[in-house]
């Protein structure tokens, strides 16, 4: 059977001072994981054939260089856009949108950054990837933490009110089996 391969880019720049969205580049730690992925995913794969989709944003193609596989960058594989809050620390945006940031907080799938998207608008423009990847062989997704969310829960068949919740790792390489009822899962983690 076919598998299906996510992973969060490595840490970026962002994730170390804690800023949401932007376009920065990896962090040094970062760059350990995009070295380390061939290895990981060469153990999870095989030789099996395998075709990379990333964002368009840089943190996921620095992360996937150094595969040697077909790819190719998807916008719609773009984090959630956090509008007006790109560029913020959660801090700060408690600070400049207390009521989104209370908002939020109520309703995570529903609410929508002012400027920006919903984990509801990403679901919505995640179904042409969905449908792609119904038809595709071994994909490996190299993309976001809102993005990984979105598709996991749906391969998983997750409750929407959990689905901005879920726990995705940095550093971690999820393999997904389809099966007729949900999907089969092992994860293997970098040791970076
Ligand atoms: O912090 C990394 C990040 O990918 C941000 O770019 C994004 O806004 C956020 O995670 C999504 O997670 P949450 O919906 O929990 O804020």
């Amino acid at each position: 059977p076919r598998n299906i391969y996510l992973s969060r880019h490595g840490e970026s720049q962002f994730n170390v001072e804690g800023k949401i969205g932007g376009d920065a580049n990896l962090s040094e730690r970062g760059w350990k994981y995009a070295e380390a992925l061939p290895q990981l995913v060469k153990d999870a794969v095989g030789d099996a054939p395998l075709t990379v989709w990333h964002s368009t944003l840089k943190r996921t193609g620095q992360t996937s260089s150094h595969l040697e596989y077909p790819k190719l960058a998807w916008k719609s594989l773009d984090e959630l856009d956090a509008g007006v809050c790109d560029g913020m620390t959660y801090e700060e945006i408690e600070k400049y949108y207390p009521e989104d940031a209370e908002a939020r907080d109520e309703d995570k799938f529903m609410y929508r950054y002012r400027g920006g998207e919903s984990y509801r608008d990403v679901v919505v423009r995640l179904e042409p990837i969905i449908m792609e990847l119904e038809r595709q062989e071994n994909i490996l997704i190299v993309a976001h933490q809102a993005i990984i969310r979105c598709l996991y829960a749906y391969l998983h068949a997750l409750a929407q009110d959990d689905l901005p919740y879920l726990k995705i790792p940095l550093h971690t390489l999820i393999c997904l089996t389809p099966r007729a009822y949900g999907c089969d899962e092992k994860r293997y983690k970098a040791p970076i």
